[in-house]
């Protein structure tokens, strides 16, 4: 096939008088052998290093990435069409586990679109994506050697080889090993420190992936050939090399040659795989040897069955002893969240009786459950979901899995009963939901005062920024509102259910745009376009403060939603009579700060996306205190409020602000202005100006 288009070519290219044409022909070859690494044959990024010519992309470090690129961009699609370059490459090899610990994660052969490691994560992300970028916008391919498996990516075991495109989802993947030429498979270990030769060949929408111990012949049939179009995947030019991970497991991922071209498809015979060191540890070829294996099979059978009634006892007896434990093994963290087991969750909430229902949301109900030990725990039981749904679900909230903050509820684990039903166990909170206690509180003993609540929503917005920028990838909640803000013991909000409003985006019939979240609570921009943002939760943020301080659900029958009521007594000047009466009538409240809270709140709740502050200007601006002296004007934050408070800040909407008038527009008024021609960059020129 290569050789018609060269043909073809050569017969058209005295017809072609084009020497840009030819020019481009000659430039888009790319042919390189690289037996050992030198610093200047290849840019290196994270924590690679070139270690006696061999490239070594981690070491020992945990949570490391170590990328290795080649230093130019290379061309892989003709000028201006779809024709994707076909390439050959190959490289060696090798994952060396270190003594006495367990190994992982992986690394990947990879074509980026830009250098560096732009935001990658580590661990079960491989140094390859993070947790926002795993979409087509991403423009990576990848094949994968990946000896973890996760769930969440749909990993068929620990000891994989896969095709990623824009995911690490694999297009295609199987176990790692060989076809040799009786057509048997031989299964290899990919970290046991042996030296791998793999060869990756592009032609004509094929994708083939072959791999093999180095010193055996290449395989003739890959172990895996997938029809797959790149023309949408790679730009014109990408970036070629490889990356690989650590996370609390670690392993060092070594490269020791590589070739790559995309003319001549013999050019890993440019390789040399004789002499190489190896990475295996010392004492592991006992394990190969004949002697060893059948000594073990005639001697040791007797002693395996033993050895694993053992191990059968100790496991379950340690499962037990584990969950009766508060904390958790840093170890353990890397298989977070616990997949739990049906029948303890049942037994633990009394096969989910109806005695044991704590609350009943959007999603289904909760219980509490109690498992042996004493252990508390809140159980939420989420059915008829889509299993897709699911499936994203469980990815988030395990990319969260070591997402731990004081303001967030602590999820303990998950189980899957059946397709589409999913049962997450939470902490559970003593003191129930934050809406219980502002709207349906006739106890005295539980009314939160005015102090309080501005804990609450500290302590909320605290937790919210962890979500956004604090972790290291920034996580949507999607439906901040008051039912999910929890208090527990010490009476510390905590904010639950973050990224379950995610869930219901599939079950919604494809292609009407439906809004993920709670009516009251949405962003006038995720009406139009469906897609939330950190600024939707900001939104959903300022409802929330609102509705804490004026005691008033947003949306109450009979009743203009509260965001459009309060816009209304802004632009009547009559804002603080919004406040809670009953917080009125108990103490004497600073007005000031009443106001100051309500201005922020209506922020918050801007239509205008770019006039909402960051959840990082709100915590800083609750850190300060509240009653922030007003001869500190110069802080950023103080003055967005006063500038909010200010005339100046409605003139920034012409259209619709009428000069001859007293009042502010109402909101309705500039929604309507902003799905128009409104300037959206009103809050940047203020930033800027400063
Ligand atoms: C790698 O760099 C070294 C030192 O600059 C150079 O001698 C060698 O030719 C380079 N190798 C390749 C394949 O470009
Ligand atoms: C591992 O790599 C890190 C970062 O490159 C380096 O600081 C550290 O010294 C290395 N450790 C060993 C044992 O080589
Ligand atoms: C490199 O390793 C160090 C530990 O040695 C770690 O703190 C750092 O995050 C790593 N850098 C990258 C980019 O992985
Ligand atoms: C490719 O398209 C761009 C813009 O359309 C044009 O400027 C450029 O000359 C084209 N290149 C070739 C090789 O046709
Ligand atoms: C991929 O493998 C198949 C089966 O061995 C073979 O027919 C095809 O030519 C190969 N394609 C490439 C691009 O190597
Ligand atoms: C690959 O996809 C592009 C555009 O999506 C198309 O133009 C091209 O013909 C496809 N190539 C093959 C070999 O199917
Ligand atoms: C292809 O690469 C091999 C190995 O480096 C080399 O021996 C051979 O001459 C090359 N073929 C062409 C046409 O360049
Ligand atoms: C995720 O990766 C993208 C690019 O690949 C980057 O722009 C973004 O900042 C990263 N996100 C985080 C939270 O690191």
């Amino acid at each position: 096939m290569k050789n018609q288009r060269n043909q073809l070519l050569l017969l058209l290219l005295p017809f072609l008088t084009s020497i840009l044409f030819i020019q481009t022909q000659l430039t888009s070859a790319v042919d390189f052998i690289f037996n050992g690494f030198d610093s200047s044959n290849i840019s290196l990024y994270g924590n690679s290093t070139i270690e006696s010519r061999i490239l070594t992309l981690t070491n020992d470090s945990t949570f490391s990435i170590g990328r290795a690129l080649y230093p130019s961009r290379i061309r892989t699609k003709e000028p201006n069409s779809s024709f994707v370059l076909p390439f050959s490459t190959s490289f060696i090899f090798a994952m060396a586990p270190y003594e006495g610990r367990l190994p992982g994660h992986g690394l990947v052969f990879l074509f980026v679109p830009h250098e560096g490691i732009q935001g990658a994560s580590s661990a079960q992300n491989l140094g390859l994506f993070n947790f926002t970028n795993m979409n087509p916008s991403s423009h990576i391919f990848g094949v994968e050697f990946d000896v973890f498996e996760n769930e969440e990516f749909r990993d068929i075991n620990d000891n994989h080889v896969g095709i990623d495109v824009n995911s690490l989802i694999s297009l295609s993947s199987y176990e790692a090993g060989y076809w040799g030429n009786d057509n048997s498979f031989e299964r290899v270990r990919l970290n046991n420190g042996r030296n791998y030769q793999v060869w990756i060949d592009y032609d004509n929408s094929i994708v083939n992936v072959t791999m093999a111990p180095v010193g055996i012949e290449r395989p003739s049939r890959p172990l895996l050939s997938v029809s797959l179009n790149l023309s949408e995947v790679f730009e014109d030019e990408m970036y070629v090399g490889f990356t690989a991970s650590t996370g609390a497991l670690v392993q060092s991922h070594k490269i020791l040659g590589w070739s790559f071209s995309n003319t001549n498809f013999s050019i890993s015979e440019g390789l040399i795989t004789t002499g190489l060191p190896s990475f295996e540890l010392p004492g592991t070829p006992i394990y190969r040897t004949r002697g060893f294996i059948a000594g073990m099979v005639v001697g040791g059978l007797s002693l395996v069955i033993i050895c694993s009634v053992i191990a059968f006892l100790f496991i379950r007896r340690n499962r037990r002893i584990r969950k009766e434990r508060e904390g958790m093994e840093d170890w353990e963290l890397e298989y977070w969240p616990h997949r739990l087991n049906y029948q303890e969750i049942d037994l633990a909430t009394k096969n989910f009786s109806e005695e044991n229902v704590i609350g009943i949301g959007g999603n289904g109900k909760v219980y509490k459950g109690v498992f042996p030990g004493g252990l508390e725990v809140a159980v939420k039981r989420i059915s008829h979901q889509s299993s897709e749904g699911v499936r994203e679900f469980l990815a988030e909230i395990s990319s969260l899995g070591r997402l731990k903050h004081r303001n967030l509820v602590g999820l303990r684990g998950w189980c899957k009963k059946e397709k589409g039903s999913l049962i997450l166990v939470y902490d559970y909170m003593e003191n129930g939901s934050l809406d219980k206690r502002i709207f349906e509180s006739d106890d005295e003993s539980k009314f939160l005062n005015f102090e309080e609540r501005i804990k609450v929503l500290k302590q909320v917005a605290s937790g919210v920024l962890y979500l956004h920028e604090e972790w290291e990838a920034k996580v949507l909640h999607r439906d901040i509102k008051s039912s999910n803000v929890l208090l527990d013991k010490e009476m510390n909000a905590r904010l639950s259910d973050f990224g379950l409003a995610r869930m219901h985006d599939h079950d919604k019939v494809a292609g009407t745009t439906q809004v993920v979240g709670t009516i009251g609570y949405i962003a006038p921009e995720i009406v139009a376009s469906g897609r939330a943002s950190t600024k939707t939760d900001v939104f959903g943020y300022g409802v929330l403060v609102l509705e804490v301080i004026c005691g008033r659900r947003p949306n109450e029958e009979g009743k203009p939603p509260l965001v459009d009521w309060l816009w209304e007594l802004l632009r009547k000047g009559e804002l603080i009579s919004a406040v809670d009466e009953r917080l009125i009538s108990r103490e004497n409240l600073d007005v000031e700060e009443v106001d100051r809270v309500l201005n922020l709140g209506l922020l918050c709740a801007h239509p205008d996306p770019n006039a909402r502050p960051t959840m990082r200007q709100v915590v800083k601006l609750f850190d300060g205190k509240v009653e922030v002296d007003e001869t500190e004007g110069d802080d950023m934050d103080v003055y967005l409020l006063e500038k909010m408070k200010n005339r100046e800040f409605w003139a920034m909407y012409p259209q619709i602000y009428n000069s001859g008038s007293d009042s502010h527009p109402s909101f309705e008024d500039i929604r309507k202005g902003l799905s128009t021609s409104m300037p959206l960059s009103w809050s940047n020129s203020v930033l800027e100006g400063r």
